[in-house]
C-alpha cells in the first residue's frame, strides 16, 4: 500500500484550497505538518471539532425523499489533506442527479469520502457498488461504517482502498465521482483508472466545483484530456447549479456535472 507522505504532496495549490476553505492565508512556503493542518481544518465550521458532543459528528442528509445518517470522517490519523472530512455540495447535487438516471448493473464511486452517491446507488438497489477512495485503512474503516449504518442491505457492496491511476481489475457500467479534480497533477491518474474500470459504452458522471479562483481552466482540463485521449465521447457538461456555498451560508457556489461515455 502507498504511504499518504508518498502521495499526496502538501503543493500550491492544496495550500491555496487549504487557504480558500478555511480562509487563513497560508503561504506556499510554509513548512506546515499534517497535525497543524488537521488542527486548522478542525477548528474551522463544518468538520467535527473534538470539543463538541459526539452526536455532531452525524450529518442528517436529504437526497430526494432518501435520508441518511452521516458520521463525518474526523479521524485525526486520516491526512486533512484528503478533504474526506467533508460532506461536499457536489456529492449531493450527483447524489439528486443519480436518483434520475436509469439503473446501471455496475458502478464504481473513486474518492467517496463519505460515499452519499454511493449510498443512494445501494438503496436505488444497483447490483454491485464498489466504494474506493485512498488506500488508508483507518478512512476505508469510517466508509465501510458509514454503508453499514445507511444501507443495511449491503451483500452487494465492496469498500476498496483505490489509488488513482490503479486499476480496479473489475469492470463496470458507471463511474461515479465529485470533488475530485482540484488536485490537478492527478488527472491524468483519474482518466486511467475510470478509462480501466469502464465496460464500453459506460458512462463517468463526474461532480465539481472550482475551488481556487483563477484555477477553473486547470479544472476543466481534465475534460480536454480526456477528449484528446480518445478513449471517450460526449464529454461535456450534463448540468449546473447554484448552492449554498459549503463554508459560508451568505454565498453561493456552482457545482457542474460533467458526463462522459466509454467508446
Ligand atoms: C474533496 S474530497 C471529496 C470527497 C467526496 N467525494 C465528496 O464529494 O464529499 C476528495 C476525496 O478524494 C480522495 N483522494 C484524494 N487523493 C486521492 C488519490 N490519489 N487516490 C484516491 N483517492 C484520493 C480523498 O481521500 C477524498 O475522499
Amino acid at each position: 500500500m502507498s504511504s499518504f507522505d508518498d502521495d499526496l504532496v502538501l503543493n500550491g495549490d492544496i495550500l491555496k484550497m487549504i487557504g480558500d476553505v478555511t480562509g487563513v492565508e497560508i503561504e506556499e512556503e510554509n513548512e506546515m505538518d499534517h497535525k497543524t493542518l488537521h488542527n486548522l481544518l478542525a477548528n474551522h465550521r463544518g468538520v467535527c471539532d473534538d470539543d463538541e458532543e459526539e452526536d455532531s459528528e452525524f450529518k442528517d442528509v436529504v437526497v430526494g425523499e432518501e435520508e441518511f445518517k452521516i458520521k463525518l470522517i474526523c479521524n485525526e490519523e486520516i491526512p486533512s489533506t484528503l478533504f474526506a472530512q467533508y460532506i461536499w455540495p457536489a456529492s449531493k447535487v450527483l447524489s439528486s442527479h443519480l436518483l434520475e438516471l436509469d439503473l446501471p448493473s455496475s458502478v464504481l464511486e473513486l474518492g467517496a469520502g463519505c460515499g452519499l452517491p454511493s449510498m443512494v446507488m445501494c438503496r436505488r438497489g444497483v447490483g454491485r457498488v464498489l466504494v474506493t477512495d485512498f488506500p488508508h485503512p483507518i478512512l476505508l474503516d469510517e466508509i465501510e461504517q458509514n454503508l453499514a449504518r445507511n444501507c443495511p442491505y449491503k451483500d452487494n457492496v465492496q469498500i476498496t482502498g483505490l489509488l488513482w491511476g490503479e486499476e480496479m481489475g473489475e469492470k463496470v457500467d458507471m463511474v461515479i465521482a465529485s470533488e475530485v479534480l482540484w488536485l490537478h497533477d492527478q488527472h491524468e491518474n483519474l482518466l486511467k483508472t475510470i478509462s480501466s474500470s469502464l465496460n464500453p459504452l459506460g458512462t463517468c458522471l463526474i461532480a465539481f466545483s472550482h475551488h481556487i479562483p483563477t484555477l477553473e481552466e486547470k479544472d476543466l482540463h481534465f475534460f480536454h484530456l480526456a477528449r484528446e485521449g480518445g478513449e471517450f465521447e460526449s464529454v461535456g457538461e450534463v448540468l449546473r447549479e447554484e448552492v449554498v456555498h459549503p463554508f459560508s451560508s451568505h454565498k453561493t457556489t456552482t457545482i457542474f456535472l460533467f458526463s462522459m461515455t466509454k467508446k
